[in-house]
């Protein structure tokens, strides 16, 4: 009993014990099953975190990926992509509605379907020249899928998808530009030969101008000489039988016809310088106011006027006979619009602005009111009657029109009663 007892509490014992051992591997065994599904667990946390994210991301690349398809949709432009054989990989809803085609068959579409059999050649060149430098521009004749050309600038450029070189291009039509341009060719041809017969027709005008000029020269002055020559020979050769009145009416019809005399002649010489085209010649200024002052030297010693030269003068590009037209008047008028009994004092200086002659004639004259110095350089414009100062109005606008034959420039600047600084300016002599 005592050893039943014995062996059965050692039965219960290896029992205890093995269930204790179970228990113990058991317990075991759940940790490491726990262990497992933890590591389980967290591996899926992670993966479902990563996917999460990559998920995230991709859907965010979609979504630019879509914004940018639909700007490439959307664009006003007609844009297409292709390979370097030629093949269309896609392209935008303008440029299907440019050609005419729907999507698949512009896609299926070949290169002899879209570029002008002409232009074909002129394609695969551009082609060549885009791989070489990147990018290109070039104009070509298209076609649209009913066959109908129209003319086409492409610009290309290079760009690389998954490493593999693709072209991106953008057509504009220009047939409205070209359309223009066509219409700005005609019209200037138009106006070439428009032009040209104008031309034409102001030579023969000119011509005639010139013929019309020397026979008034001639045929004018001829009667006007008769006029002037037999009212001299009334005062001379009548002067007794003709009272007072009748001699001041002689001398008016003298000085009258002398007055028309000289308008034409300055009419004359206003019309040779608004014709003959001047080539611009090295002048001296020195040598061009020498001859002017030997011309007016009878009328200087006259009034005794003075005259001052601050010489050396420059050399300037211009034409010696038309400066010296255009001298003689500005200094005729600087010693001529004085008060009455006043010396003329006039001063002639040069000074260099900017490459360019400033010639200076300055008197202490009557001056000019601001608001006349502009009008005064316009034909027959006088200030005062002819009594007072004589002249014809036609100087000044021989000065202006001389100066624009040579390419120069004329001005006044005065004050009334502190005299007046008329300049002329031209280019310096080899510039
Ligand atoms: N140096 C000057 N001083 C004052 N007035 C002048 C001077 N030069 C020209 N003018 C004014 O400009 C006008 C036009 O000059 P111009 O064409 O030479 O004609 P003209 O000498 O025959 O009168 C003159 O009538 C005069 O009123
Ligand atoms: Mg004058």
């Amino acid at each position: 009993m005592l050893n039943r007892n014995i062996l059965s509490r050692t039965r219960v014992e290896v029992i205890f014990v093995q269930l204790q051992q179970k228990k113990m591997r058991d317990e075991e065994k759940s940790k490491e099953q726990l262990l497992k599904e933890l590591i389980d667990l967290r591996r899926t946390v992670v993966t479902n975190d990563t996917e999460h994210r990559l998920r995230e991301e991709y859907s965010k690349v979609k979504e630019n990926e879509q914004k940018y398809y639909n700007l490439f949709q959307s664009s006003n432009d007609a844009i297409f992509i292709q390979d370097l054989n030629g093949r269309i990989l896609d392209v935008n809803q303008k440029l299907l509605s440019l050609f005419g085609y729907d999507r698949s068959e512009m896609i299926a579409a070949s290169m002899s379907d879209l570029v002008s059999a002409t232009e074909e050649s002129k394609y695969r060149s551009a082609l060549e020249s885009l791989v070489s430098d990147g990018a290109t521009i070039f104009e070509i004749d298209l076609r649209r899928k009913n066959g109908e050309p129209f003319p086409a600038e492409v610009s290309a450029s290079m760009f690389a998808v998954n490493g593999e070189k693709v072209v991106q291009g953008i057509v504009r039509n220009i047939s409205e530009r070209k359309r223009a341009e066509e219409e700005f060719r005609k019209y200037r041809k138009h106006l070439e030969a428009f032009v040209a017969q104008r031309t034409d027709q102001l030579e023969s005008a000119n011509k005639e101008l010139e013929s019309f000029a020397y026979s008034v020269s001639h045929d004018l002055r001829a009667p006007l000489r008769a006029m002037e020559g037999f009212a001299n020979a009334l005062l001379e050769d009548y002067a007794e039988k003709l009272d007072e009145t009748g001699k001041d009416y002689a001398r008016r019809v003298v000085s009258a016809a002398q007055h028309m005399d000289i308008l034409i002649q300055d009419l004359l010489a206003y019309s040779r310088l608004s014709r003959s085209a001047l080539k611009p010649n090295e002048v001296s200024l020195d040598s061009v106011l020498g001859e002017v002052m030997h011309q007016l030297s009878s009328d200087i010693q006259k009034i005794d006027a003075q005259i001052r030269v601050e010489r050396p003068l420059p050399e300037v590009m211009g034409d010696h006979a038309t400066l010296v037209q255009v001298l003689s008047n500005l200094l005729s008028n600087a010693i001529k619009f004085v008060e009455p009994g006043v010396k003329p004092k006039v001063n002639i200086r040069a000074e260099v602005v900017n490459n360019r002659v400033r010639l200076w004639v300055e008197d202490a004259g009557i001056g000019i009111a601001p608001e006349y110095h502009d009008r005064i350089f316009r034909i027959f414009e006088r200030l005062q009657g002819m009594e007072t100062y004589p002249g014809t109005g036609v100087g000044l606008a021989i000065v202006k029109k001389g100066l624009e034959r040579m390419g120069g420039k004329a001005g006044v600047e005065s004050v009334p009663g502190e005299g007046s600084k008329f300049w002329v300016e031209l280019r310096m002599r080899g510039l």
